[in-house]
């Protein structure tokens, strides 16, 4: 096809362009994002595309930029400049409650579990629509409702635990009772802040094991300190430090690059 004489307006190369190619390859998609504060740049970065269906781990050191990611995901932090790309939208400006709606679901390095409410109940008042409506608590959820949630929790293991209140339960119970509570949502993308944090190795083997069985049916974005957790989960690693992606591959790649070993790994 002879394309020269064709008089196709050059495409404007703002949003329009960059939601296109999001929509294309990736589910979450940020780009040339800069976020400062007080002039303090916490983060900046040209592109970074997370596929559907796809398991990244972030990794780097203590004030790399980490959280600070997620919160411009999820709509607790404001970007300073450039745009985040969700499922095709660009969401830049959407508020936090509606990238929720959206389905992107956030899990905090602290457990958000209510404390007085037993295991069951707290996964009733994470099924959609139910936060807001306290009395729902007592009405009678649907058959597939209480299916999803007993389906859910004999996963983490916590059937056992079904009438036990939260405040009785283990700290990698609580962490595996919130995960389970973000999945009642059906989240498309779920944002996993440290999960292996304070948990025995047998926890830590066992969250790996759940965020390995959970990817395929979520796309998952695990930030992780723990080393032996990263080279648990097996997948595509990204190295953020100083705000900036530094490098970008399998954990056997990202732990040979000289930048790599200096900036984390051989501290
Ligand atoms: N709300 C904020 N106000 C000021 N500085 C912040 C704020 N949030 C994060 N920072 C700074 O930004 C940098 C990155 O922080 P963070 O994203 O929490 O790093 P990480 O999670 O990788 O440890 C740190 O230097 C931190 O002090
Ligand atoms: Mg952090």
């Amino acid at each position: 096809m002879n394309t020269k004489t064709t008089t196709k307006p050059t495409r404007n190369p703002e949003p329009d362009y960059y939601a296109d190619e999001a929509e294309l390859k990736f589910l979450l998609y940020l780009r040339d994002i800069v976020v400062e504060f007080d002039g303090f740049r916490a983060l900046d970065i040209d592109a970074f595309g997370i596929f559907h269906n796809e398991l990244r781990v972030i990794i780097g050191p203590n004030g790399a930029g980490k959280t600070t990611l997620c919160d411009i995901v999820s709509g607790k932090t404001d970007v300073t400049a450039g745009r985040v790309y969700f499922d095709g939208d660009d969401i830049t400006a959407v508020s936090e409650t509606d990238i929720a709606k959206r389905g992107v679901g956030r899990k905090f390095q602290t457990p958000t579990v209510f404390d007085s409410l037993t295991v069951y109940e707290n996964m009733e008042l994470a099924l959609p629509g139910r936060q807001k409506v306290i009395p729902n608590l007592w009405s009678k959820e649907t058959r597939d409702d209480r299916d999803r949630i007993l389906t859910m929790l004999e996963r983490v293991s916590l059937l056992q635990a079904l009438h036990t209140p939260a405040r009785y339960l283990s700290h990698g119970q609580r962490q595996w009772l919130e995960i389970s509570m973000l999945i009642m949502a059906r989240p498309k993308l779920l944002l996993v802040d440290e999960p292996a944090a304070g948990l025995t190795d047998e926890e830590t083997a066992l969250t790996a094991e759940l965020l390995l069985e959970l990817r395929g049916e979520h796309t998952i974005v695990v930030i992780e300190h723990d080393m032996e957790f990263v080279r648990q989960l097996d997948s595509r690693v990204t190295v953020l430090n100083e705000g900036k992606m530094l490098a970008d591959g399998t954990m056997e790649k990202v732990q040979q690059d000289p930048q790599v070993i200096e900036a984390y790994l051989g501290r």
